[in-house]
């Protein structure tokens, strides 16, 4: 793949040509259980769209079909003109869709910048042979390639982290790191499962600036999966709510957030931090 290490920097999502994200009538059965039943939304270009919903609501479930690790039972997700739907995790990787895990999944005992480095390995071209012998093609890629790695990391707030090993940063930087090494594949939408998850009020704050600057510097369309409905009403363009894997509302936070059988979900749910077990019940109707 040969991509322009330096196209993705400061434009809008129209002038990248960033495609609309379609899910249309996915339901996901895990036996009697209907995980997802019948869900449609549409994320639009260069905004941010929240998928919330209490515990067992099916959010990671639908987070897992758009990044290719669950098959849906039925219905399609769309980028553009690309069908996901069936396709394997790193074929919806190359299509500049990319994931920050919600437990971190990062090499604590290498450094930010190797960490970030390895966002990059399919967008080199030399590949490994050349670069270890050093010819000159494979060096200039990798100067231009690190360079954009600590514009990255510069633009999360870990410009002066680069050389710790990511195993001793605090909780909040872990989880920023992750989100760098997702840009560093120059994504055109982002898949981020419960960033906030864990995080003092510090660090929320500093990880919901972040992506509201990924959507207006970068042009990348943010899927935001998160149980903490407060986080995403702040920053969500449109937000999408789910509930024992059914869609119940999508709109504006205002709009959702005035919604009586969204209210009732997150009243019903009880504590915000209640165990799952409450989704397994009457959910397989
Ligand atoms: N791999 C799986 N096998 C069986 N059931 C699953 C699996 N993944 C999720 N579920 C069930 O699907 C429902 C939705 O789960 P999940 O998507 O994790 O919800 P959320 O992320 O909103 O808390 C839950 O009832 C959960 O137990
Ligand atoms: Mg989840």
């Amino acid at each position: 793949m040969s991509v322009d290490v330096t196209s993705a920097a400061g434009s809008s999502a129209a002038e990248r040509g960033v495609p609309p994200l379609e899910v249309r009538n996915v339901t996901v059965r895990f036996g009697a259980l209907a995980a997802l039943a019948d869900v449609s939304f549409t994320v639009a270009p260069g905004t941010v769209h929240a998928i919330i919903g209490p515990n067992g609501a099916g959010k990671s479930t639908l987070f897992n079909v758009l990044s290719g690790v669950y098959r849906a039972t039925e219905g399609e997700v769309r980028f553009g003109t690309n069908v996901l739907t069936g396709m394997r995790p790193h074929r919806i990787a190359q299509l500049r869709i990319a994931r920050a895990f919600q437990n971190i999944a990062l090499s604590g005992s290498q450094s930010v910048v190797e960490n970030l480095m390895l966002g990059r390995h399919h967008l080199t071209k030399a590949g490994f042979l050349s670069a270890g012998l050093r010819l000159p093609r494979a060096t200039r890629e990798g100067e231009l390639h690190g360079r954009r790695v600590r514009e990255i990391a510069e633009f999360l707030g870990l410009g002066d982290k680069l050389d710790i090993p990511v195993g001793v940063l605090s909780y909040g930087d872990q989880k920023r790191v992750e989100v760098a090494r997702a840009l560093c594949t120059e994504p055109d939408l982002l898949l981020l499962d419960e960033p906030v998850a864990g995080m003092n009020a510090e660090e929320t704050r500093r990880m919901a600036a972040a992506v509201l600057e990924i959507r207006d510097a970068l042009g990348i369309s943010v899927v935001l999966v998160e149980h903490d409905m407060g986080m995403v009403m702040g920053i969500a363009d449109r937000v999408t709510v789910l509930d024992f894997g059914r869609l119940i509302a999508d709109g504006t936070p205002a709009q959702v957030q005035a919604d009586p059988e969204v209210i009732r979900a997150y009243l019903g749910s009880g504590d915000e931090g209640a165990a799952g077990a409450a989704g397994m019940d009457g959910s397989a109707t």
